[in-house]
């Protein structure tokens, strides 16, 4: 459905690793990915990691926040999101999503967040807290679902009237912009993944994102254990072993020297479903503001007959997937604050199906994906 587009030079630089013995934690490669990321979004600062949701929950240990927290996320999302945020021992409050975008709803945080809630100066500095349990909104963590655009204007506003840090969940969103702006580069820090399904992959790999210097200077230190001096094993801090090895990073350097390649080929996968689906049976895209560039990373559209498509497709062999489960609707999520008006999430899941997408599907096997759906709908 989404798979990894390995055309460059992966294999000349990780035979390089391999040649070289630069296998593990150190190497040029981390150096090379990481200005590869910097250049093409231009955030001032990216540090690799380990992956994603590594990368998230170091972001929220970098904006400081700790198990008398409340954070902040969409309850439609993958399941990452909410595990990186239950390490940090914080509540989790969950908001309902947009019916057109399937994007976290500003809105019904801003109201949330007026009627709930109480900002005191502390030195200056807003700080916002929830009247009823007087827990601190440690951080919001919205989700750019499907690399589309969240309302980030209205959040980044949000973030500094209330002053609650913003940490991006960006890991779908490679190659998205607004306004020239790159997703994952508005907030305190953002965060990109590189996993097998992704825009492009190292296997497994994380980025944080962030334009302050000493948000990035801690960001390096926590994720390779703290330690002071190159020489004596001196840490001055709980620090995780979160780096990215040079071997996968070396995987990322080639990837990004074939982004634009692959970005456009995504575009181009969108375009033609979206012009061949359009009026077809009940189909429905998701929306993306006129403003925004998303990076087209995953076709997924809503039908009522989403399951018997589902079957349809996936028995034909053409690999189809269903969204996530929302997260309220898991064991371990389901008596989470869940802030909702209609439920949105729920009746998206039920609708939404992902189909193939992969930069290296070529334009016959996108036209026999095609035909498979319409001849479902039995145009
Ligand atoms: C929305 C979202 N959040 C977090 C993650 C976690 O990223 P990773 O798999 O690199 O840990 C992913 C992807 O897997 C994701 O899609």
């Amino acid at each position: 459905m989404s798979i990894p587009n390995i055309n460059g030079n992966e294999w000349q630089y990780v035979k390089d690793c391999l040649d070289t013995g630069w296998i593990s934690s150190a190497g040029i490669y981390v150096n090379k990915f990481e200005e590869a990321i910097q250049n093409y979004t231009g955030v001032k600062y990216a540090i690799a990691c380990m992956n994603g949701t590594a990368g998230l929950e170091v972001s929220l240990n970098l904006a400081g926040v700790s198990s008398n927290d409340i954070v902040i996320a969409p309850n439609l999302t993958f399941v990452a999101t909410l595990n990186a945020i239950s390490y940090s021992g914080a509540e989790i409050t969950l908001i309902d999503i947009c019916e057109n975008s399937w994007q976290l709803d500003v809105n019904l945080l801003q109201n949330w967040l007026e009627n709930n809630t109480i900002t005191k100066f502390i030195n200056g500095e807003p700080i916002t807290t929830e009247i009823t349990s007087g827990k601190k909104i440690g951080a919001i963590m919205p989700v750019y679902v499907l690399g589309g655009f969240i309302d980030i204007d209205k959040l980044v506003e949000i973030s500094s009237t209330y002053g609650i840090p913003l940490i991006e969940d960006s890991t779908e969103a490679l190659g998205s912009f607004k306004n020239g702006k790159h997703a994952g580069t508005f907030g305190l820090t953002g965060v990109l993944s590189f996993n097998g399904n992704k825009i492009i992959s190292t296997g497994g790999g994380g980025m944080i994102l962030t334009n302050d210097t000493e948000i990035a200077n801690r960001a390096k230190h926590i994720t390779t254990t703290a330690k002071t001096d190159p020489l004596d094993y001196f840490h001055d801090e709980v620090g995780y072993n979160y780096r990215l090895v040079n071997v996968l990073a070396a995987i990322g350097v080639a990837q990004m020297e074939n982004f634009e390649s692959i970005l456009k080929r995504k575009k181009e996968i969108d375009t033609l479903y979206r012009s061949e689906f359009h009026g077809v049976g009940d189909i429905k895209f998701q929306e993306n503001d006129p403003n925004t560039d998303p990076n087209c990373w995953l076709f997924t559209f809503r039908t009522k007959k989403m399951r018997e498509l589902l079957n349809h497709l996936n028995s034909h062999k053409i690999q189809s997937r269903p969204f996530w489960t929302p997260m309220n609707n898991l064991p371990m999520y389901k008596d989470l604050r869940y802030i909702s008006q209609n439920d949105i999430s729920n009746k998206i899941f039920k609708e939404c199906i992902s189909i193939p997408s992969s930069s290296n599907l070529t334009i016959e096997d996108q036209h026999k994906v095609i035909s498979e759906v319409k001849k479902f709908y039995k145009i």
